[in-house]
């Protein structure tokens, strides 16, 4: 059984993903990690990636692997672990800028898909999962929230976990952020931001992670 769980950032898709698949006993795929973690491969390598040829040419090199360490997911790009650089400000600005391109999204839409061997139950986490790579998914969820909640939860995270990186960040600064990266991912050419026609949508603004979690686990019973 395949549960897409698909939405802008912000809405709190990742830790309710999570919790779903960990309630369900299901896998749970990150699938926005795998942008970050090419992302971080062209940052390292110092590749521009608006050369196409260059990027062609690190996108048939890199091999991008998931490993289950200890109940957490790791990502090895070239055999090198970098699930600890995923996460930064460059990272997330450049996964964004990079999704838009059609040879990254082949070659993750691939990875994903193959992911996927025999009776699998799992969730996963992303943008297109519900519209473009599982369009025949048994459950699709689509996670909304107002673009200011969606701001004030990311600025929130950032003071909580990295107080001197968010002194040089204000909640505007993290609004007009997010709103350039709805932008980009809702506008792009190839599998925009959108949710699937038979998607449930839940607008998760004034709702807890939990309440979430059992809206999901309630319409899968279902
Ligand atoms: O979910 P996230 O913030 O980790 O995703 C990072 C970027 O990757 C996001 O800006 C758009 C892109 N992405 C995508 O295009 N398709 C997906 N299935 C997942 C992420």
């Amino acid at each position: 059984m395949i549960i897409t769980i698909d939405g802008p950032s912000g809405t709190g898709k990742s830790t309710v993903a999570k919790k779903v698949a960990e309630k369900l006993g299901f896998t749970y795929f990150d699938t926005g990690a795998m942008f970050r973690a090419i992302a971080y491969g062209v940052i390292a390598n110092q590749i521009d990636y608006k050369n196409q040829e260059l990027l062609i040419h690190f996108l048939q090199s890199a091999e991008l692997t998931l490993k289950n360490q200890h109940g957490k997911t790791h990502f090895y790009l070239n055999g090198s672990d970098v699930t600890g650089h995923l996460r930064t400000a460059p990272v997330t600005l450049l996964s964004s800028k990079i999704s838009t391109i059609k040879e990254v999204r082949d070659k993750l839409s691939q990875l994903q898909r193959d992911l996927v061997k025999g009776d699998i139950s799992a969730v996963f986490e992303g943008r297109d999962m519900g519209t473009v790579i599982f369009p025949k998914a048994e459950v699709k969820i689509f996670l909304t929230a107002a673009p200011l909640v969606r701001a004030k939860r990311r600025y929130d995270e950032l003071v909580a976990k990295d107080p001197s990186m968010a002194q040089s960040m204000t909640l505007e600064k993290t609004l007009q952020a997010i709103q350039e990266r709805d932008e980009r991912d809702e506008n792009r050419e190839i599998a925009p931001l959108k949710a699937a026609s038979d998607a449930y949508l839940i607008d998760t603004s004034s709702l807890s992670i939990d309440e979430v979690v059992e809206q999901i686990i309630t319409l899968i019973k279902s």
